[in-house]
């Protein structure tokens, strides 16, 4: 063990609140969805048991209606906006905890079947308890957020968990802005506002709050009616990830009628990927699903194709030397949203930086496609990143300085997992 990795491991251990983790102290004090998936993946590499114990207390959120909320408040934290009172989610709906409205993308289906894979005699019990909450996420998805198409809509940009990335704004425009009376913002008292969303930005976001609060949290309507649907290359890419792993997962459990649901989904999926391709791009992008506009630049979120296991030859070159631009474009990769483009910003949050797990799962897929030497570059940055700076947050692709909160969970979990030069192969 390195010292490095002793200091990410001490970094999961510290932002533990006993059975969940927070992804930083101070900044976001609450349980987040996906941040818990890739907490879990970095407890696995040294304690498989707590590692379940995280998927399963975000399980433990779930909604009636299948939904796995993007943040779970277990207790009301006042250095947090905007918290359980404005959501005014989960518990309203009849779920255990109170929580936010929207969801995040599935990684959590994904690190079950690592966990499971580790240790299946261990970890079938775990695994049966939790398949049919995660299945039932996932019917909840295919049920209330399918787009024209078939691409996966997300209501809020937090849904996605790339809040402010160039993916929204067109379709952030036509959100109209309500009298939200005053607020005060949290996050720019522990971050510098100029890595942090912009103000205009956050009057829209709980714009967006009210109104699905106003809808009483019908996320069938909201994603039908309400004033901000996307078809989102994240969320469809990793739903997807997660349908074929957990099609395997049914298969092992002897869950038949599962299993056949789930392949014929694999498959349409697939499909509905094409409805994302922007031949302008070169890339699969983002399309406002009211407008059908797409998005104008490329971000990170495209090059999660192969990490949903497509193969499709006809996009397939087109994307490589997308990836190959973007490489060349920023000494440290993968930038979140392309450099050449003038909405390119290499600090604030997702519009311009690093982040090191969005690196895992494009380099796990480019892995599985074969294109070996590119998925090695992508690990080869992202410890060269957390080498120099440490457990950020996110990092800048031009200097390599680390930006955002530090002693990051998911930092410090994707260095366990994979990042570190001690973990020698790392897929699994
Ligand atoms: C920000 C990120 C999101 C993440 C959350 C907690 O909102 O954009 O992806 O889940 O912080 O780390």
């Amino acid at each position: 063990m390195s010292d490095l990795d002793k200091a990410a491991e001490a970094v999961l251990r510290a932002n533990d609140r006993g059975g969940y983790t927070v992804p930083t102290a101070g900044l976001y004090p609450y349980q987040w969805n996906w941040d818990s998936a890739f907490a879990a993946l970095g407890f696995a590499e040294f304690d498989i048991d707590r590692a379940w114990r995280e998927l399963e207390t975000l399980a433990e959120g779930a909604w009636p209606n299948g939904m796995w909320p993007h943040i779970l408040f277990r207790a009301d934290d006042p250095d947090y906006f905007p918290g359980p009172s404005v959501w005014g989610a989960g518990t309203s709906v009849g779920a255990p905890i109170a929580s936010s409205g929207v969801s995040q993308p599935p990684v959590a289906a994904t690190v079950a079947r690592i966990l499971y894979e580790r240790d299946p005699a261990a970890g079938r019990a775990r695994l049966r308890a939790l398949f049919p909450k995660l299945l039932a996420w996932r019917d909840w998805f295919h049920r209330d957020r399918r787009g024209s198409g078939g691409a996966i809509l997300v209501t809020h940009p937090w849904e996605s968990g790339r809040d402010n990335s160039p993916d929204w704004d067109g379709a952030m425009a036509r959100v109209p802005i309500r009298d939200l009376g005053s607020f005060q913002r949290r996050d720019t008292g522990h971050v510098d506002p100029s890595m942090r969303p912009t103000k205009d930005d956050y009057d829209r976001y709980l714009s967006l709050v009210a109104w699905g609060r106003e809808a009483g949290w019908d996320t069938h309507r909201i994603a039908a009616e309400g004033p901000f649907a996307v078809a989102d290359p994240t969320m469809t890419f990793i739903l997807l990830r997660a349908d074929r792993d957990l099609r395997v997962l049914a298969e092992g459990l002897g869950e038949i009628e599962a299993a056949a649901r789930l392949g014929a989904d694999c498959e349409a999926g697939a499909d509905a990927a094409k409805a994302l391709w922007s031949e302008d791009l070169g890339a699969y992008a983002a399309r406002d699903e009211r407008s059908g506009i797409f998005a104008d630049g490329v971000s990170s979120a495209a090059l999660l194709a192969w990490y949903a296991g497509l193969r499709d030859r006809a996009h397939e070159q087109r994307l490589l030397a997308t990836l190959h631009d973007l490489l060349d474009a920023a000494p440290l990769s993968v930038p979140s949203f392309d450099p050449r483009h003038p909405k390119f910003d290499a600090r604030r949050y997702w519009r311009g930086p690093v982040w090191a797990v969005v690196n895992w799962m494009v380099a796990r897929g480019l892995h599985e496609a074969g294109h070996l030497s590119e998925a090695e570059r992508l690990r080869r940055d992202t410890r060269r990143l957390i080498e120099g700076a440490g457990f950020y947050e996110y990092f800048d692709p031009c200097d390599g300085s680390g930006a955002g909160g530090p002693d990051f969970t998911w930092t410090a979990a994707i260095w366990l997992a994979w990042a570190s030069p001690t973990k020698k192969e790392g897929w699994n």
